[in-house]
């Protein structure tokens, strides 16, 4: 199928950069928030990422031009109507999806494929909220988008083979590299990175070695972008906290349980760096 105008659903973080490669790779895009504000704040990170990118000589600015050009946002689910796939990347919550999908399932017309960008929600438990269950997959997307070269592409039990093409041919059109991962919580990146990031806290409660000495370990001694805690700052606690505690419950494996002090920090208020503190301080950041 020819995909020519792509739907987003939501504007924050992920998002936002679903909406920005989309819009880079040459389709047009409508992005939907339910709020202006968001809209605008959603709006404005791309806008800011691609004139950044322009300063560091990374993007041309006639790309930049065109990826605005090719960008618009609405608060209203019909705007998406003529859309030939519309990416979900809002709330973690069963309820607030499938309230989305159900509106839009009524807009869109009926060769329209849903994907999802949940980490951890089941793909197929999502698609069977939908009228569409055969044109449902999971596109699971990695922070920052713009830069994470790795697209996750689940089946569910349901997903069509043609509509599972569609969105890996999809994901590669956005210059992605994408992989295919099964319909089970964590996929295959998460089920593998978040028992590492646990296990971490769970080493420096033990009293391992310090927070900076662990990371400092972990990138140098293994060639990682980041160490464990700068990470977990960066995805955000709250978001592990949330993923950690769903595949627990799927697996019931002492591996996946939050350790206290996850909990007791998620409790605090220091989610990572969108809060200001996590692991590490960054109130003048
Ligand atoms: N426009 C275009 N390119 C830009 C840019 C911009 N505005 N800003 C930065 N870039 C480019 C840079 O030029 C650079 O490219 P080169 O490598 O070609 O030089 C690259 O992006 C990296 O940027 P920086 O040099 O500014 O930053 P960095 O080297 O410190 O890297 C990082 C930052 C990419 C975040 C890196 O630290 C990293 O990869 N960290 C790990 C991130 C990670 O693991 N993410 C996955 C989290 S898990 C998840 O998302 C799934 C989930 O479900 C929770």
């Amino acid at each position: 199928m020819q995909i020519r105008t792509v739907g987003v659903l939501g504007c924050g973080l992920m998002g936002a950069g679903i909406a920005q490669v989309c819009a880079q790779s040459g389709y047009k895009t409508i992005v939907r928030e339910v709020e202006d504000s968001f809209l605008k704040k959603g709006l404005g990170r791309i806008d800011k990422f691609l004139t950044d990118g322009v300063a560091k000589g990374k993007v041309a600015q006639e790309v930049r031009d065109k990826t605005m050009a090719n960008l618009s946002g609405t608060t209203r689910l019909d705007e998406l109507a003529s859309c030939d796939i519309v990416v979900e990347a809002i709330i973690e919550n069963v309820e607030e999806k499938k309230k989305s999908y159900a509106a839009l399932d009524a807009v869109v017309g009926a060769d329209t494929i849903f994907c999802s960008n949940t980490s951890s929600l089941c793909i197929t438990e999502l698609a069977a909220t939908t009228k569409r269950p055969d044109r449902f997959a999971g596109l699971h997307f990695f922070n920052p988008v713009p830069i994470m070269k790795l697209v996750e592409v689940i089946r569910g039990l349901a997903t069509a083979d043609q509509t599972y093409q569609a969105v890996f041919g999809f994901a590669q059109s956005l210059g992605k590299e994408p992989i295919t991962a099964p319909d089970r919580p964590g996929f295959i990146v998460n089920r593998l990175l978040v028992p590492y990031l646990l296990d971490a806290i769970r080493e420096y409660e033990s009293g391992l070695g310090t927070l900076e000495d662990i990371d400092q370990g972990m990138k140098l001694g293994t060639g990682y972008p980041m160490g464990p805690f700068t990470l977990l700052d960066y995805v955000g606690l709250d978001t592990t906290y949330y993923i950690a505690n769903i595949m627990f419950e799927e697996y019931r494996e002492p591996r996946f349980a939050p350790p206290p002090l996850l909990k007791r920090m998620v409790l605090a208020g220091r989610l990572g760096r969108k809060s200001g503190r996590g692991f590490y301080d960054y109130s003048n950041a």
